[in-house]
Order: C-alpha cells, then structure tokens, then sequence
C-alpha cells in the first residue's frame, strides 16, 4: 500500500484556509496571459495538509532520528540555535546588492568566521563564495592553477592525487583544466613516499591530499611530503572534508599546505545541503591572499567592505555564498567557545577508535593500528554475507547504514564514522546490533541476503535506480 498523494486525498470544496475578500481592484490582464483551464490544486483541510507532510517527513532518515555512521560524511548533529540564529529576520532579509554601510553586521560574521577558522587551520584567510566542498576545490585548483601562471610557470597543469582520494578530487581536477597523477598507497593505507617521487617534476602545479586520508589514517610523513612538494616548486591543497579529525588538536597551515577548503556542513556543524544551500570555504596561506575569489570582505577604519581584486581568479559565485550557511557555523563556534573546540577531533577519534576495538573481531580490519575519526573494516570475519548485506540489515535494527563499498582500496570496504557526537550508549547499541549482525551472518546469511525485511521499499536494484532512475509518480500497487 502506497501513500496516496496530496491531489489523491483532495475532495471538491474543501478548504484548509479561508481568506478574505481582495481589496485588489480586478485587473485586466491581456487576453494571452489570462488563465484559460481552471488551476487544477488539491482541495484538503489543515488537516489533511498536516497528516501528509508530517507522514512524508517521517519516510527520511536523520541525524535528528538516530545514529548515521555514514563514513566520510561527518554527519554530526546540529544545534538548534544554528538554525534559530540562521532565522533572524535581520540576516533573512538582507539583500545582496544592499549597500555595505548597512549590512555591517553580516559582513563582521564573514570576517570574524574567516579569522576562527584561520586560527584553527593555520591560513590566512577564507573566501566562503564556493557553495559546496567540491565547488571549493575547484576554486582551490583555480588559484593554484593561477599562482602558477602569474608567474610565468605556465608548464605546471598536473595534480598529483592519492589513490585512496575521494572522486571529487580528480573531478575538480579535470574540471579545471588539469591532468591528473594517481599515486598509489603503501599497505598501511598512506601515501607511497618512493612513489611520490618517482613522478615529481616540473610540470606538477601541486598535490591534493585529505589527512587523514580517507581509509581514517593519519598521513604521518606530511612534513615530508610538503617539503618535497615545496622543493619541486609545487603547492600543497588540503582536502578539508575530513577535518573534524584534527580540530583544535591540528592544523593544516602547519603540516604545510597552501590551500584548503573546509565542508561546513561537516565540522562545522550546518546541514549537509542534500541539493540545497551548502558551503565550502577556501582557504590560504598569506602569499595566495590576493588570488581569492572577489569579492573579499576586508576592515578599513572599523567599517567592514567588499574589495574587488585585480589579481583574483575572479568570481565563483553569484554574490558572496550561502551567508545562512556561514551565519550556523558561526554560531556554532561561538556556542562551543575556544575552551571545547579541542575537544571535538579528540572525542570523534575517540568514537572512533572505541568502534573499531569493539567490532574488530567480527570485522576484518585491513589496517591495524589507532585509526582517526573513521574506521574501515573489509567485510565480516566469518559468515556468508556481503558487506552490502550487512548494511541492509542494520537497516532492519534502526540505522541508517555506514559507506560502503568506499574507499576503494579493499573488496569490501565498510566505513563507519561516529562523529564527536554520540554517547557511549548509542555506540554501545550499535556495536551491540553489528555483533548481533555478524552472528546471523554464520547462523541465518538469508536473513542478510534478504534485508532489509522492514523498510517499505525493500532492496533496491540501485544500478537500476542509476541508469534508468523513474522521477515521476508511478503507481505501484
Ligand atoms: C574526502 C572528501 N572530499 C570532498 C568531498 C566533497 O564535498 P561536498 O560533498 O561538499 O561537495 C567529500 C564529500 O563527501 C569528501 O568526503
């Protein structure tokens, strides 16, 4: 049985509102815009309206809902008050092309975020123009492309990447224009150093690196690594997705790079955009300051302003970026204060690691060792069954599943990240369904092979969904 739809459930003549009469004086529009066949609108009460949406809302899983240990993802909770401060009819109803005098107030959120999180990633200023994570790594590419050129190296159109890389990496590379390298992995899940080398010459623009890396490790020879770089006229670019790791405890200016982006809707706490408004900040050391995106927010006389640049790679955004976005993350700095913003990467690793030890007999674990603020496992130790069944089963115990099939360097990749988040009891339940799921796997694997058994669609052909995907409204039934 489906859920009927809103024009399903309408019935002629009723109302969810009544208004009154217009005091608009009728207006004659020309004949060919006036309407010639009736607006065909659902006709529902209150309700009726309420019912459905909140039944729709229901159908989605989130973090507001329960644990997400969606891997390289960060899906931390949050705060109520982000969005409340984000509401404040003050910055809702700002208009972009209003003039700078009076919208200090905004522009003192851009300058001051950029100054909090400088002083958490050791940069020296941030653009908040690019709308997502990948969006701020081609910008990032952008202004190394452009660093290079302005100085006549015009040679230098490689990005040397990691194979363990998210795939917007080599993306962004493409998008703008640039070749990539891929080097591969030693067994511990880390760059290959004597690789690396081997493909370093004058044609590198730089490297794009996440550290840790997406298998959760820490890329433990960085200093080398970017001194290598730095050596061979190169820069460096920080993949800042994975930055929740490291926060208050490390910082990427110091490890060396250059240019960073951070996803704000990961470690900083804004809501992952799901299509909608997201933000990814870009940020540089004090010689690339002039090539940031325009306009830049800057401080003269105590007045916040908008400087357009001459040797900016230009403008990525319509405006200034999803200010919304940047008024949350502000917030939530400001609620969690200098004192506990170290706490954050401290306590994600902790979850972390507490996963890893709890499951590591009943998961393979291909990298030993303390892992960051993400654990992989490769599929289960005993039993037949997939890791994809696996994570549909954890479906059936109330979670959304962790990645899977992600990073790429093992068969059965499993990644699970906790965030800073969650409560030992939350993790405890989890670890305690993941055991119960191993133990069907070697007792019942059709109870895996089969799951999920209570979701309301049940296993989907998902390379079906792909390739053929059906966006309309069909009946089922
Ligand atoms: C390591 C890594 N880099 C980049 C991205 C891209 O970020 P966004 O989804 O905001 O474009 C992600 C997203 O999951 C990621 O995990």
């Amino acid at each position: 049985m489906y859920d009927k739809l809103i024009f399903e459930i309408s019935k002629p003549g009723r109302v969810g509102c009544s208004l009154p009469k217009s005091e608009v004086k009728d207006w004659n529009l020309p004949e060919e815009l006036t309407r010639k066949i009736a607006l065909d609108m659902p006709e529902v009460t209150e309700l009726d309206v309420v019912r459905h949406f909140t039944r729709l809302s229901q159908k989605n899983y989130g973090v507001d809902q329960g644990f997400y240990p969606l891997g390289s993802c960060t899906m931390k909770y949050n705060p109520k008050i982000n969005d409340e401060m984000a509401g404040n009819p003050n910055f809702v109803g700002l208009h972009p092309l209003q003039p700078a005098e009076t919208a200090q107030g905004a522009l003192e959120i851009y300058y001051q975020t950029s100054k909090m999180l400088s002083e958490l990633t050791g940069l020296a200023e941030f653009s908040f123009n690019p709308f997502a994570g990948a969006h701020g790594e081609a910008t990032g590419l952008m202004i190394m492309k452009e660093y290079h050129l302005q100085r006549h190296d015009y040679k230098r159109n490689k990005v040397i990447i990691p194979d363990s890389a998210h795939g917007t990496n080599p993306a962004s590379a493409s998008v703008c224009g640039m070749e990539t390298i891929v080097v591969p992995s030693t067994e511990l899940g880390t760059v290959d150093i004597a690789k690396l080398k081997e493909v370093l010459n004058d044609e590198v623009a730089g490297m794009m690196l996440t550290n840790p890396n997406t298998v959760g490790i820490f890329e433990k020879d960085i200093l080398e690594i970017s001194k290598l770089m730095h050596a061979n006229g190169s820069l460096m670019y920080y993949d800042g997705a994975n930055l929740n790791a490291l926060l208050g405890v490390s910082r990427p200016g110091d490890m060396g790079f250059d240019i960073m982006h951070i996803n704000l809707h990961k470690t900083f706490s804004t809501p992952h955009g799901g299509g909608g408004p997201g933000s990814g900040p870009v940020g540089v050391t004090k010689n690339l300051v002039q090539l940031l995106p325009n306009p830049r927010v800057v401080l003269e006389n105590n007045q916040y302003r908008l400087q357009t640049n001459p040797l900016s790679i230009g403008s990525v955004s319509g405006f200034y970026g999803n200010f919304l976005v940047v008024v949350r993350a502000y917030t939530y700095l400001r609620s969690l204060g200098k004192e506990n913003v170290g706490l954050v990467g401290k306590m994600a690793v902790l979850n972390a690691n507490y996963i890893k030890e709890s499951l590591k007999d009943y998961y393979k674990l291909p990298i030993k060792g303390a892992c960051k603020h993400e654990v992989v496992f490769d599929g289960l130790v005993k039993g037949d069954a997939s890791t994809l069944d696996v994570a549909k089963r954890l479906m059936d115990y109330g979670y959304h599943p962790p990645t899977i099939y992600f990073p790429m360097l093992f068969h059965q990749s499993l990644m699970i990240e906790p965030t800073e988040m969650e409560s030992k009891e939350t993790l405890d339940d989890f670890i305690d369904a993941m055991i119960k799921i191993a133990k069907e796997a070697e007792e019942n694997p059709e109870l895996l092979h089969n799951a999920p058994h209570t979701t309301i669609i049940r296993r989907l052909d998902d390379v079906k969904a792909a390739r053929t995907p059906i966006v309309k409204f069909k009946d089922i039934t």
